[in-house]
């Protein structure tokens, strides 16, 4: 299961990075415990250009910790239990990755998650103003959509806010849309490239298919039923598990190759490219996934939106609504509380 990313940690060590790039980097994660947390740190620790991993959790994170700690890789491996070991858990993090919160049970959307979600970010963004205020945060814990404007939001009462630092992790829908592309036109997946954009959450994501290299060349109904799988992607998991959680071990893929970009970009890669969700001008959308490059301050370009063909057009204007209704959810939370 872990080959792939094994063979795509590899070919990132045998890269050659800018003389100036930072040796030592400490990734923490949030929420490590769990079901995507665990899989996420596993394959964190996997990789060699982490120098040391500190796992954060309110419950079990010694004996994660202990457990990954014996694997023969570089990264140190460090577990801090409970709210009052957060803060040491974060100091001087140069990447904070989030999968803490409740997942979806059937039934349920990313959206009925936020009101326990959002008091566990807002906790998280007040820590990492006062410890890391300079590290590049990944947000998984849904929704997604208003979880990166409450982090946000916290970030700039504090005075530590910098929009090109904040992440919502929808790599997973780019995975997906890879692995979705590649099976209906017989390519290895990782040959795929797709942009996908706008936000992580049913009509909100919007797999730029027009835009994919190679290029598919489907019907207009093949296109439509694709992209709408694409975007109930997470749904049908959810369905597969009746009861027992949403996806996480595609999320910890995900996230995984999410947080090697980050670290790659402060390593100096200069080639390094990704959608995420963020503060954004592109479209009436405050935040919104485009194509990113990632540099050592966090996103040095947003490339903008991809060219759209009619359909496209059409799927972008019924995100634009569902997103700041979403935006506006996660900023009213700060006001609020
Ligand atoms: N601080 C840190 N960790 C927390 C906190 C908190 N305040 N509250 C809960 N957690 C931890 C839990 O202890 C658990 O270990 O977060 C972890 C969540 O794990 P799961 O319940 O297994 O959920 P998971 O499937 O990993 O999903 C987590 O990511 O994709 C999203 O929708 C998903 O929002 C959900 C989140």
């Amino acid at each position: 299961m872990f080959s792939r990313l094994s063979v795509s940690i590899a070919k990132q060590a045998g890269k050659n990075f800018s003389t100036t790039s930072q040796n030592n980097v400490k990734v923490a994660v949030a929420g490590a415990s769990g079901g995507i947390g665990q899989p996420l740190s596993l394959l964190l620790k996997q990789s060699p250009l982490i120098s040391e991993l500190s796992l954060y959790d309110i419950v079990h994170t010694p004996g994660v910790a202990a457990d990954l700690s014996h694997i023969d890789t570089p990264a140190k491996v460090l577990g801090f239990n409970g709210a009052e070991n957060l803060e040491t858990a974060l100091k001087n993090a140069d990447v904070v990755i989030i999968p803490a919160g409740v997942p979806r049970k059937p039934g349920m959307t990313r959206d009925d998650l936020f009101n326990t979600n959002a008091g566990i970010v807002r906790d998280l963004a007040v820590a990492i103003s006062k410890v890391c205020p300079n590290a590049l945060v990944g947000i998984i814990t849904n929704p997604v959509n208003s979880c990166v404007p409450i982090a946000s939001e916290v970030l700039k009462k504090a005075g530590t806010y910098d929009p090109n630092r904040i992440f919502g992790v929808s790599t997973l829908d780019v995975v997906r849309a890879q692995a979705f592309i590649g099976e209906a036109t017989n390519t290895n997946p990782l040959d795929v490239k797709i942009p996908v954009i706008g936000g992580h959450s049913g009509v909100t994501i919007l797999p730029v298919l027009s835009q994919s290299v190679p290029s598919v060349n489907f019907s207009q109904d093949k296109i439509k039923a694709l992209t709408e799988r694409i975007q109930e992607a997470g749904t049908e998991v959810v369905k597969a598990k009746a009861g027992a959680g949403s996806a996480t071990l595609s999320m910890a893929y995900a996230g995984a190759r999410f947080a090697l970009s980050l670290v790659k970009a402060l390593k100096g890669d200069p080639n390094v490219v990704e959608c995420s969700y963020v503060r954004s001008d592109v479209t009436a959308a405050t935040y919104f996934a485009t194509p990113l490059k990632l540099g050592k301050n966090g996103v040095e370009k947003n490339l903008g939106l991809p060219k759209l063909n009619a359909f496209e057009q059409t799927l972008l204007e019924a995100a634009i609504p569902e997103l700041q209704k979403n935006i506006k959810k996660g900023e009213d939370f700060v006001k609020n509380n």
